[in-house]
């Protein structure tokens, strides 16, 4: 099995991106860049954290015009990222758009198409959230209906909260890769992740991957509580 484990480089300088990385990186399958080191540190730390041979998951949730999604999907493929999510709201023509930038782009710069995966509901959204703009208000079937269209769309993964994963797993083709956040041990401090799985529990209702963040880089010992995760599985 390859190691399933994505930190989160959640870090706001490159210097201390890269450090995290170094210390971590025999113990995790990729890192993952989100918008608060991306917006800070910009495309070449996503070049940098490559240099050192390891996967990057390009998390910054593009919602656009398809043409625009595009493109920003084709500067991510020629990024040389494995990973990297757009928002299914953005509708099926956008997630068609993405997808095919995606394989276009990798075929003619000679890479492998990254995985190009739909965010369905964000976690912090609840009933209220979704009737205030105007959407089905039962979290599950907008889950369930966003992550259908991704599917019909040519999407082959999905982020999901870990409680969605089982159900998700009933409805859609075995071959998506469902990417999950919320992990925790239970060794850390309590946090704003509420709906949260242990990484084994993670792993066995189906998840392909999980993302963790504070469990690793606010460990005493990041390295070792990546291992310890590892060790878990
Ligand atoms: O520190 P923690 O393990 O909670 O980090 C989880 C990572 O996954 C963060 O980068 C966070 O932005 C991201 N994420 C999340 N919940 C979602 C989507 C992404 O926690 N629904």
């Amino acid at each position: 099995m390859q190691n399933p484990i994505i930190a989160a480089l959640d870090v706001p300088t490159a210097e201390q991106a890269l450090a995290l990385a170094q210390q971590i990186a025999p113990a995790v399958g990729a890192f993952k860049i989100g918008k608060e080191l991306f917006v800070a540190a910009g495309p070449d730390i996503v070049r940098r954290v490559r240099d050192t041979g390891a996967s990057v998951f390009l998390d910054l949730k593009f919602h656009d015009i398809p043409n625009t999604v595009a493109k920003a999907v084709a500067s991510a493929v020629r990024l040389n990222v494995q990973m990297l999510t757009i928002h299914t709201s953005g509708g099926s023509e956008m997630m068609r758009a993405a997808e095919q930038s995606a394989q276009q782009t990798a075929s003619q710069t000679g890479r492998n198409t990254p995985l190009v995966l739909g965010v369905t509901v964000l976690t912090s959204h609840d009933a209220n959230t979704l009737a205030e703009i105007g959407c089905e208000p039962n979290v599950g079937k907008q889950v369930e209906r966003l992550a259908q269209l991704a599917v019909h769309s040519g999407l082959r993964g999905l982020v999901c909260s870990p409680l969605e994963i089982a159900s998700l797993r009933q409805i859609l083709p075995p071959d998506i890769q469902l990417v999950t956040p919320g992990i925790r041990t239970g060794a850390e401090k309590s946090d704003d992740q509420k709906r949260t799985l242990t990484p084994r529990e993670a792993m066995q209702a189906g998840a392909s991957w999980l993302v963790i963040g504070r469990p690793i880089y606010a460990a005493e010992n990041p390295r070792a509580a990546a291992e310890k995760i590892l060790e878990s599985l």
